[in-house]
């Protein structure tokens, strides 16, 4: 057994604490009534969270440029010091004219609570197509760290000191959130020599459970579990259920061989640099050694079904740096089931033989929003009961049918039918949100401009939201003719429950032979401007869930179709 690692000392050998005195805080709240504020976002509260309390050791603030150009092209901060992921403050291009180096700033968070002052060093426009291609290997927007970045990321960073007043306030689990000094301070009294950290940000199933055991063992270790409570990959578990499932796991240890302790993280999924950060972390958290699965800290696949990182690509780097960081690395590869022994074992361990099941996390959620079952060979019982109330299945969620197409497509005229089909059924509330409803009673004073068609839009999909939150029935039958603003609402009504986007295809011309209100002929003759399919655009959905054209068919069979759609998919 490889024991060359067992000093447990932090990165760059020294626990950082920006947290001031009680008589230095006094002077900085006193001082920062004078300072320009930042109100932090997500991201940036976790990023002070760890930096605050030396998680981030030996950073003592946000990075300046030097640092950070250092981390894009070598990897290493300018002392040489091995650091693989920017940690960086930034800031719109409107602020970055209105500070300056050798200036301090009050970091606040978003109720303007005063957590830290920044003593600025460095401002500088953000490097995005470089810092993408150096930090995620990709410029693809659908890996999450770089959507984040050409995004949400302002124009400029800014570099500097951090001294710290508060770190950003908890509510919740606040004996699970210990800092790496109050964590070291337990495997001191608890006499631990030697300290296995595990970064997740999914449950712990079968094949985790397996491995962090099989860690425990090989390297006698006790087990630190840093379960990411801070920003992951949109669509993960929320950290409430996380918990609830590491507690009914955590049972199946030996008393007294493990840590939990909530890790507020801002992962950037990057792979096998993230791997490298985490493994810093662990480092001054003061584990002795580190788990790198399968796929460490990957977004998975891009658009093109290609996976970002080679699944043993974060394994590979992280053995790699293991010398440097100075911890031992306990590398798992693809762990499978062995239905017919009933036992685990390593995918490239197991004959061809040999019949085997795997089932990754992803599959897991998959099976929990459809209602399906989940063996318990899976997961633990206890954790499908936690994860089942999690996820309801279709069968006891909201939804939103959301009828997008042209004036006179027959969007009305279905939603009415279905609606009353909905309410037959019964079992939720039901609420249709016509175009012609909407605009009398929500947006009366809009007009039909593309940004006013917007706000109009997002009004419905709120509306919608919010009533498939409370697991009700939503009809939305706007127009909405443009898909940006028709998939923001997808993402907003799809984290509550489902969305249903029907198209009513019906042809312009058959739409304008109708004209039940006489509005095509006016478009036509230059009395309307910006009529959508005339002088206005229609996008036109590009998979929707069902499309429909109403040239021959009655309203009866169109929400016909939709009911089977519904039916299928599990909702009624
Ligand atoms: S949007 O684009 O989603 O905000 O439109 P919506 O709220 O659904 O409103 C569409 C109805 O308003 C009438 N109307 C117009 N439609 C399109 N373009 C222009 N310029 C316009 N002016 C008035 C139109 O008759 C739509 O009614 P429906 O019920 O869809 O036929």
């Amino acid at each position: 057994m490889e024991n060359t690692h067992l000093n447990n000392k932090p990165h760059g050998d020294y626990l950082v604490n920006l947290i001031v005195e009680q008589e230095r805080c006094v002077l900085l709240k006193d001082m920062a009534l004078k300072l320009p504020d930042i109100i932090l976002n997500e991201r940036q509260l976790c990023d002070v969270e760890l930096l605050a309390t030396g998680a981030l050791s030996p950073l003592d603030g946000f990075m300046t440029r030097s640092d950070y150009e250092s981390v894009l092209d070598r990897m290493r901060l300018q002392n040489d010091l091995l650091w693989p992921i920017p940690v960086c403050l930034d800031i719109t291009e409107m602020q970055a004219r209105t500070f300056e180096a050798g200036q301090s700033a009050a970091l606040r968070d978003p109720e303007g609570f005063l957590l830290a002052v920044i003593h600025i060093e460095d401002i500088w426009p953000v490097d995005r197509e470089k810092e993408a291609v150096q930090i995620y290997a990709t410029q693809d927007q659908s890996h999450p760290g770089t959507h984040y970045l050409f995004n949400s990321t302002g124009d400029y960073y800014l570099g500097g000191s951090l001294e710290v007043i508060s770190p950003p306030l908890h509510f919740d689990f606040k004996q699970l959130r210990l800092t790496p000094k109050e964590i070291r301070a337990m495997y001191a009294k608890l006499n631990w020599q030697r300290v296995v950290g595990f970064h997740t940000r999914n449950p712990i199933h079968r094949p985790q459970f397996e491995m962090t055991i099989q860690a425990m063992r090989q390297e006698k270790a006790n087990l630190l579990i840093l379960p990411v409570a801070g920003m992951t990959k949109p669509g993960d578990l929320d950290h409430y259920t996380m918990v609830k499932c590491y507690r009914e796991v955590t049972r199946h240890y030996p008393p007294d061989s493990f840590i939990l302790n909530l890790l507020p993280l801002a992962m950037r999924m990057a792979g096998p640099r993230e791997a490298i950060l985490h493994a810093i972390i662990s480092k001054n958290f003061g584990c002795t050694h580190f788990i790198v699965g399968h796929d460490h800290g990957s977004p998975g696949q891009d658009g093109q079904g290609k996976l970002f990182y080679a699944t043993d690509q974060a394994r590979k780097l992280a053995e790699q740096y293991a010398d440097e960081i100075g911890l031992t690395i306990v590398a798992f590869k693809e762990m499978v089931y062995l239905p017919f022994e009933d036992e685990y074992r390593f995918a490239d361990q197991v004959s061809e033989a040999t019949q085997t099941i795997s089932v990754s996390g992803s599959d897991i959620r998959e099976r929990l929003r459809r209602g399906r079952q989940i063996p318990d060979w899976v997961t633990f019982p206890e954790v499908k009961a936690e994860l089942q109330k999690a996820y309801p299945p279709p069968r006891i969620k909201g939804f939103t049918v959301f009828l997008t197409g042209l004036s006179g497509s027959g969007k009305s005229t279905i939603a009415k039918v279905l609606y009353s089909r909905f309410l037959e059924i019964g079992g939720r509330p039901v609420t249709l949100l016509d175009g012609d409803i909407v605009r009398r009673n929500l947006s009366s004073n809009l007009t039909f401009s593309k940004e006013h068609r917007d706000i109009n839009v997002r009004r419905i999909g709120f509306v919608a939201s919010e009533i498939t939150k409370n697991r009700g029935i939503a009809i939305c039958a706007p127009i909405a003719p443009y898909q940006t603003t028709r998939s923001e609402i997808r993402a907003i009504i799809e984290e509550y429950g489902g969305f249903v986007e029907v198209h009513v295809s019906t042809p312009i011309r058959v739409c304008e032979k109708r004209d039940r209100k006489g509005m095509y002929a006016k478009a036509r003759a230059g009395l309307i401007k910006g009529f959508t399919g005339v002088d206005d655009p229609y996008e036109i959905p590009k998979s929707p869930e069902v499309r429909i054209d109403t040239t021959d068919i009655n309203p009866n069979e169109a929400a016909q179709e939709i009911l089977l759609y519904l039916g299928q998919a599990g909702y009624i």
